[in-house]
């Protein structure tokens, strides 16, 4: 069950992703679980013998003396009714403090990976006391639960114990007037205290069932969320072979809205049009906010476009497996995601089938290969969680070696060259003009330097391509564009433009 979760969470669309905290997951994969392991392991096996002891056992009492049986067993029918409302009660109960359970679980995870912003925002104390007032909320729900277990377990002694008390006395009476041998009664009251474990441990298993139930209602909540057909988790990467030509990417008039966008608001994507030819850079340049990287994650499938159509070679992408598609396109995201593993790892993750040989070409590209032999063990230094380790520079640049490494049919990068510094900057550059060379690219950028990779810029604004054509062109003659690139590029790379200086 824990492998189906995983596999099935790694083909969820990034909209589910974006609705599940993290907490909720994860308290689905770990203490879910483990209470239907428990579950299964000991109740489970409990519970039929428990029940075949009360079956033989009225049978044999109700053969012995079926008045003094009736009397016994009557008050089970109240116990079976008021048994089925406490259990209720502590079903429900035992959701509510699972889902709080997982509130929490959300609270830590998200000040564990953030601790170094809590840290120097001095948002500790905020942190302790929210997690103090869910705890607290937490622990009020385990003591409802708590309460209605005593109330079950109290009913389950109290009730036969009080049975058995009438049975005595009936049976007493039917002795006194000679209706009944001493050793019969004996008997029945042997049959009787022998099945008495059977009844008082059932409030005990019945709560553990409850909680089994929730935890699996918890469990098919993710596991019954729809996931794409063809998002296979595991299926390898079809690595492109090698000196395939660069494919032709368009956007033929591509929507998209966010699913939990607001219902009033504009969708971030209103018809987009755009060609890029095999083997041609373009950079896109837009305000921030203007839905560059979500135009991004739309060609490998990251979002479903709502409306119009994103081609790879003239084939609508929503048409290929993931798996082709994934293998032909590669992207390096504007925030440079590294895992708790070595760098080679890291890197390697972006193709299936790279060799040493591609990993130092990669690292080459992304001037990355001086850093990483002064780690302890070169490429095979695990990187802490994050690769908190290493600098924002260096994780970007790993990122963007994860990018190229496949030798992708169509890179899309996103920022990359932000965290760097103008030296740095300018390596890769020229490292990445020779890359560019050989694919075709979508480069989002956001300073005139980036920009200069590219053949051509197209402007996204609007929701639209509000304007295509190279650097200097733009730069002069759209009014947006100039001051886009104005207000966040350097004065030294405007000089780069050679334009008249009235953006100087
Ligand atoms: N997962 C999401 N769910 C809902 N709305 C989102 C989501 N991601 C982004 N948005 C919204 O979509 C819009 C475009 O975001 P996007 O990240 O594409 O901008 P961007 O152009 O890449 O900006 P930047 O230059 O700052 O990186 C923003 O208004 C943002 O609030
Ligand atoms: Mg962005």
């Amino acid at each position: 069950m824990r492998d189906a979760l995983y596999s099935h969470v790694q083909r969820l669309p990034l909209s589910f992703h974006d609705r599940w905290p993290s907490g909720q997951l994860l308290a689905r994969g770990t203490t879910d679980l483990r209470s239907l392991h428990t579950f299964l392991s000991l109740p489970l096996t409990f519970l039929p013998v428990n029940v075949a002891t009360l079956l033989v056992g009225c049978t044999l009492l109700l053969v012995q003396n079926w008045f003094l049986a009736l009397v016994f067993l009557i008050p089970v029918l109240p116990l079976v009714a008021l048994g089925y409302f406490l259990e209720s009660r502590y079903a429900l109960a035992s959701r509510r403090a699972r889902d709080q359970g997982s509130d929490l679980t959300t609270l830590v995870v998200d000040s564990v990976l953030g601790v170094r912003v809590i840290k120097s925002f001095g948002h500790h104390r905020h942190l302790t006391r929210a997690f103090r007032l869910r705890a607290h909320r937490l622990r009020g729900t385990e003591l409802r639960k708590a309460r209605v277990l005593a109330a079950l377990s109290a009913l389950l002694v109290a009730l036969p114990e009080a049975a058995l008390g009438a049975a005595v006395a009936v049976g007493a009476v039917q002795i006194a007037d000679g209706d009944l041998s001493a050793g019969t009664l004996l008997a029945f009251l042997a049959i009787a205290l022998e099945m008495r474990p059977a009844v008082t441990s059932t409030g005990l298993l019945l709560a553990m069932s409850g909680e089994a139930a929730t935890a699996a209602d918890r469990f098919f909540d993710v596991l019954d969320e729809p996931a794409p057909a063809d998002a296979v988790a595991g299926s390898p990467m079809r690595r492109t072979p090698a000196g395939a030509p660069p494919a032709a990417l368009t956007f033929d008039h591509v929507e998209f809205r966010y699913p939990d966008a607001p219902a009033g608001e504009p969708a971030v994507l209103r018809g987009v049009d755009l060609r890029l030819a095999p083997g041609e850079t373009v950079a896109l340049v837009g305000a921030t906010g203007s839905g560059k990287t979500t135009l991004a994650a739309l060609v490998p499938r990251l979002h479903e476009p709502t409306g119009g159509r994103v081609l790879l070679d003239g084939q609508d992408v929503t048409t290929l497996p993931r798996a082709e598609l994934r293998g032909q396109v590669s992207v390096a995201l504007d925030e440079p995601t590294l895992f708790s593993a070595s760098v080679a790892e890291n890197v390697l993750l972006g193709a299936d089938h790279a060799d040493e040989h591609d990993l130092a070409r990669a690292l080459h590209i992304v001037q990355a290969h001086d850093f990483v032999q002064e780690l302890p063990h070169g490429v095979h230094t695990p990187l802490g969680e994050h690769g908190m380790n290493l600098s924002g520079g260096q994780r970007q640049r790993l990122a963007l070696a994860r990018a190229v490494v496949g030798e992708p049919r169509l890179l899309i990068l996103d920022d990359p060259l932000s965290a760097l510094d103008i030296h740095t900057e300018s390596l890769i550059e020229a490292a990445l003009r020779s890359v560019l060379a050989t694919t075709t690219a979508l480069v989002i950028a956001h300073r005139p330097s980036t920009v200069l990779l590219a053949d051509r810029v197209a402007l996204l604004s609007g929701g639209r391509i509000a304007a295509v054509g190279n650097h200097d062109e733009l730069l002069h003659g759209n009014e947006e564009y100039a001051l886009l690139m104005t207000a966040l590029g350097s004065a030294g790379n405007l000089l780069h433009s050679g334009g008249t200086g009235e953006f100087r």
